[in-house]
């Protein structure tokens, strides 16, 4: 089968079209016929090798955990699922392929398009769970930085569903995209803190940073202490006293990946998608990925 490998860690252009054996299903494993594969920052992080201390690759690798397909084989002590059935979930063998294994599945509605499938495994768990770990509800005002990305743009909706009221950090180009999310928008960068208690006047209950882009200081500041702060990027957190959200295991992704489908579909929650491209550009996607404005989520499509 077609796949994109790298054999190497580096910059995107270590990532070739190349000819690989297709995967055999093991214990409570389907393999998907890839339709559509989500591009995720982190993609380009295992690539480049800067996750390697923590998250270890072994090489040649294929990227790609967001996928969208149909079920054609199905492994041992799979229950619930056969073939032919359309499914979206994570990637376990790499989803910039044309076939990939994957454990933790949910049923793509018939109403949920194939590039918009793709968009939500990695966002909308990550959104979801770290709207748990800082219990917003009804009532709390939450700051998001990085409100016009993937995992931004879907939490800021998930918490507006949720009641509370949301402010979210992006360029100003992004502006209008926040708000049509039900949040505030405002400019990221120096006098964050001025900004945002112009708008919170009695301040902030919580804070979502979706970016890691140095911005847990004016967090801390906002807050007035560490509590109620989750960062899912930045590498000060450990220092500064900040809780990192790195994963959640297995049922809880399964549960949260069927439940932001479903939302989906129902065209409760949507991404925005940037851009499009075959499988064979899945360097120039790395290229607009690792950029960190990428206009939106973006797409491989295989087949
Ligand atoms: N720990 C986890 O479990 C986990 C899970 C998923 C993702 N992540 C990480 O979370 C980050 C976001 O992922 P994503 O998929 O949402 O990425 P994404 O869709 O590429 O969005 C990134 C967003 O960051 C914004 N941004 C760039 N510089 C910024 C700054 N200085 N301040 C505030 N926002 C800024 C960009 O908006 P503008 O274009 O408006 O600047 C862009 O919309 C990535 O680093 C990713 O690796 C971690």
């Amino acid at each position: 089968m077609k796949a994109i490998t790298f054999d190497r860690f580096g910059d995107p252009g270590v990532l070739q079209l190349s000819e690989v054996d297709v995967p055999e299903p093991g214990q409570g494993q389907v393999r998907v016929k890839v339709h559509t594969a989500g591009v995720n920052p982190v993609d380009g992080k295992i690539r480049s090798g800067a996750m390697q201390a923590v998250f270890p690759t072994t090489l040649p690798s294929t990227p790609g955990l967001d996928v969208a397909g149909v079920v054609d084989a199905v492994g041992e002590g799979v229950t619930g699922l056969t073939v032919g059935q359309e499914v979206v979930g994570w990637a376990d063998s790499g989803s910039y392929a044309e076939y990939a294994l994957a454990t933790v599945v949910a049923a793509k509605p018939a109403g949920l398009g194939w590039e918009d499938a793709a968009t939500l495994p990695v966002a909308g768990e990550t959104a979801r769970r770290v709207l748990r770990v800082l219990e917003v509800g009804a009532g709390d005002t939450l700051l998001i930085h990085g409100a016009a990305g993937a995992v931004g743009s879907l939490a800021a909706q998930l918490a507006v569903a949720l009641g509370a009221t949301v402010i979210g950090t992006a360029s100003a180009a992004n502006h209008d995209y926040v708000a049509s999310l039900g949040a505030t928008p405002v400019e990221y960068g120096d006098g964050l803190v001025d900004r945002v208690r112009a708008l919170a006047p009695k301040g902030i209950d919580a804070v979502f940073d979706a970016a890691g882009r140095g911005a847990l200081p004016d967090s801390i500041t906002l807050r007035g202490g560490t509590d109620r702060i989750v960062t899912i990027a930045d590498p000060a957190a450990q220092e500064l006293g900040i809780t990192f959200s790195g994963g959640g295991d297995d049922r809880s992704r399964g549960e949260d990946l069927a439940e932001v489908v479903e939302r989906a579909a129902r065209g409760e929650l949507r991404v925005r998608i940037g851009a499009v491209y075959p499988l064979a550009d899945a360097a120039e996607a790395h290229r607009v990925s690792d950029g960190g404005h990428a206009p939106g989520k973006l797409v491989l499509t295989v087949a």
